[in-house]
């Protein structure tokens, strides 16, 4: 139950600024998602200075499931985030994976699920708990460190940048133009600064997937770069777009969940004890903090047709955004939601979301938790945070660009 002093300390759902990255840092998110559940589930918001009148924010979890399984009445084509869907258009339209709809999605995806899907990946994942492991051992010979920097920002980069046989030395660039893209470091950094780094991959992979056509190996840009659809190899923008997804996917929410799975064990030490002593398995533990960290807050969709939602009516054209950050936290679906609760059951959260554009790396990004869960729970003993977590400023990504921890090894067995 909501208390009337917390009601006034959030903002009335009218009042809030969703576009705004500072809101998701000045309000406690749960509360305002709370707020939205209960009083405006479908609502409304206006923006002013877009080529939009504004959007929809949906934050029911049977609202957000819907919409995303209904591809006949919502397209993803015209954007799937705030900040191109509010552009009115994405220029990665019908050209990328995750803004391609109908019979080309289909195609494209099961090219790509080929190189992403559990079975061909099965040799991947032995190496992800390696380097896992050994990173965290590292961590733990200088004991007091940057979780985010020292640790978390050398893991799924290395597997998605193995994957597409990415140069080592170009690596820690791209993690760079990543979090840039996405999100950003702080208020200070500008716009143009996200711009710039979107323009930096498209270039870079431009470039590197000209050289795999000539010259191609076992890797998934060579796979996108010699593909054949109906006969017909795929665009050059086709190819370089999707690399664009794959190293922006692959990279940034995984990354983002191992750093909030820490945050979460170092604040609940119940949940620390269970891990640790097996209590609960480490796959549970790993959609716990999957459901905890959400780290893609929203994705969103423009409606092709008048369609009832609840009490409103979402109108042809609406700009529509659903937000995996409130639905993972519904009292209707999640017992007892705002509890970390590592052996939950059922735990059927919309992290990697739902329906047809379901994540094509969730099997990758699941590997890269649960190494992270195993890592913790046989090599540390103890987890402080030593300073604040320097929060992204986003209203996409949920993440952290820095977190100083004090990791105690666990005695030599
Ligand atoms: C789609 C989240 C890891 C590549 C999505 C979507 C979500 C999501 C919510 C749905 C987008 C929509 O409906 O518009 C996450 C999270 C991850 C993760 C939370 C990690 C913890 C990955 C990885 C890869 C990846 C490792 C790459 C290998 C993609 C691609 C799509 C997608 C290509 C588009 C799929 C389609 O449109 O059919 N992801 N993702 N993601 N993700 Fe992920």
């Amino acid at each position: 139950m909501t208390t009337a002093q917390e009601q006034r300390a959030v903002p009335d759902p009218s009042a809030v600024d969703l576009t705004d990255p500072q809101t998701f840092l000045d309000v406690d998110p749960h509360a305002m998602w709370r707020r939205f559940r209960e009083e405006s589930p479908v609502h409304w918001q206006p923006v002013n200075g877009s080529r939009m009148p504004g959007f929809w924010a949906v934050t029911k979890y049977a609202d957000v499931v819907d919409i995303y399984r209904n591809n006949k009445e919502f397209t993803s084509e015209r954007g799937n985030v705030l900040v191109t869907l509010l552009q009115g258009e994405d220029s990665a339209s019908r050209k990328m994976l995750a803004v391609t709809d109908g019979p080309r999605h289909r195609e494209i995806r099961n090219l790509m699920l080929k190189s992403f899907s559990p079975r061909v990946l099965e040799p991947v994942v032995a190496g992800i708990h390696r380097r896992t492991l050994e990173l965290v051992e590292l961590a733990l010979e200088h004991g007091e460190l940057d979780f985010v920097t020292d640790v978390a920002d050398h893991i799924p980069i290395n597997t998605i940048g193995d994957l597409m046989d990415i140069p080592a030395a170009d690596r820690e660039r791209l993690v760079e133009w990543n979090t840039q893209t996405l999100s950003r470091h702080s208020s200070e950094d500008s716009a143009l600064d996200e711009v710039m780094a979107r323009n930096e991959i498209l270039l870079y992979f431009s470039e590197l997937a000209a050289k795999r056509r000539r010259n191609p190996g076992e890797d998934v840009i060579s796979a996108l770069a010699t593909a054949t659809v109906d006969g017909k190899p795929l665009s050059e923008d086709e190819i370089v777009f999707n690399c664009y997804s794959l190293i922006l996917g692959g990279d940034e929410s995984s990354r983002m969940s191992s750093i909030g799975g820490l945050i979460a064990f170092s604040e609940h030490p119940e949940q620390w004890r269970r891990l640790k002593s097996r209590e609960v398995g480490a796959d549970s533990a790993t959609e716990e903090v999957m459901r905890w960290t959400t780290p893609a807050m929203h994705f969103g969709r423009r409606a092709l047709v008048d369609v009832p939602v609840r009490d409103q009516v979402v109108r042809a054209g609406d700009v529509v955004t659903l937000w995996n950050s409130s639905a993972n936290f519904d009292e209707d679906v999640f017992a007892d939601p705002y509890t970390f609760d590592i052996a939950r059951t059922p735990n059927k959260h919309v992290a990697f979301g739902h329906g047809p554009h379901f994540c094509l790396g969730a099997f990758l990004g699941r590997v890269h938790v649960n190494a992270m869960v195993e890592a913790l729970r046989t090599r540390v003993a103890r987890v402080e945070l030593t300073g604040p977590p320097q929060r992204l400023y986003s209203n996409f990504v949920y993440g952290y660009s820095g977190l100083p921890v004090k990791l105690t090894a666990e005695p030599a067995a």
